[in-house]
């Protein structure tokens, strides 16, 4: 059974032994190929692919609405289920429709609450095709590291969605993304970086010659830690010199002004 994977976050090392063998990576480097996966679709016949369609991570880039079609296109025309994690859309301020809702006869959908409302709550919703294969999957006796999802914390978004906390849970956040980007905007105004006003990362492509690695590790030298491209790569892929930096981790916004007045000092002046 083969996985295709749409440009992997594979930090783990464990994923990455793993993708050696059943994961195809398709990557947008050095630039997308529209038709990578039919390609790989014939060659392989994958049981599945796996994207992040919104805010991909790192390069946060969207999947367009015409890719998304034309993937779920190749998908249904080659039996290829698809698993869809959509864990940063809630905070788009224009949210694209989701693959899975083009053939949902095929897409497992997946909206993790840990990046738009609590990362301790540990809970995620999920479409499935069907509920008999949702249960087939997920009841009884689940092949994974869990057994079930936290009880406290499905009752807890539960009520939060009952009672409309949700939405005001969402805009609080929203709002907190809208003033760290100012910062972000004004502190990085003459540098090159990618990233979206909804987006909790941001990415920084480098001139050449510059060692994302080395850099990343200057930067982590003054207390400040951020993330180089080869972390988040396949050990066969190699990626552009970039670096990775997570605006929503740091507690408070003065902390990530002190955090980005740092990276500003390493950084390379491009604009
Ligand atoms: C791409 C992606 N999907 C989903 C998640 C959410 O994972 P969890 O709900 O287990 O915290 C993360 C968390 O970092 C992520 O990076």
């Amino acid at each position: 059974m083969r996985f295709v994977m749409v440009s992997p976050d594979s930090r783990q090392p464990r994923c990455r032994c793993q993708a050696e063998n059943p994961l195809i990576a398709l990557s947008r480097f050095p630039k997308p190929a529209l038709n990578a996966f039919e390609d790989v679709c014939k060659e392989t016949k994958p049981a599945a692919i796996y994207l992040l369609t919104t805010y991909q991570n790192p390069t946060t880039v969207t999947m367009s609405l015409g890719r998304r079609a034309h993937i779920a296109k190749i998908a249904r025309r080659y039996g290829v289920k698809i698993i869809e994690d959509d864990v940063y859309s809630l905070l788009s301020p224009s949210p694209l429709t989701p693959i899975s809702a083009m053939a949902p006869e095929i897409s497992w959908y997946l909206l993790g609450t840990a990046k738009s409302f609590a990362a301790g709550l540990k809970l995620a919703y999920l479409v499935a095709p069907t509920a008999d294969e949702a249960a087939c999957v997920f009841w009884p006796g689940v092949r994974a590291t869990y057994w079930m999802a936290t009880p406290m914390s499905a009752a807890l978004m539960s009520g939060f969605i009952r009672r409309g906390d949700d939405q005001a849970i969402l805009s609080a956040v929203k709002a907190e993304l809208r003033n760290r980007h100012e910062l972000l905007d004004r502190i990085l105004c003459n540098c090159r970086y990618v990233t979206d006003p909804g987006c909790l990362h941001v990415w920084l492509p480098l001139p050449e010659g510059t060692s994302s690695k080395e850099l990343a590790a200057a930067i982590k030298s003054d207390g400040v830690q951020v993330a180089d491209s080869s972390s988040y790569a396949s050990q066969t892929f190699v990626p552009p010199e970039a670096i990775r930096v997570g605006i929503g981790n740091p507690e408070t916004i003065s902390v990530l002004d002190r955090g980005l007045a740092t990276l500003h000092r390493h950084l390379p002046l491009s604009k």
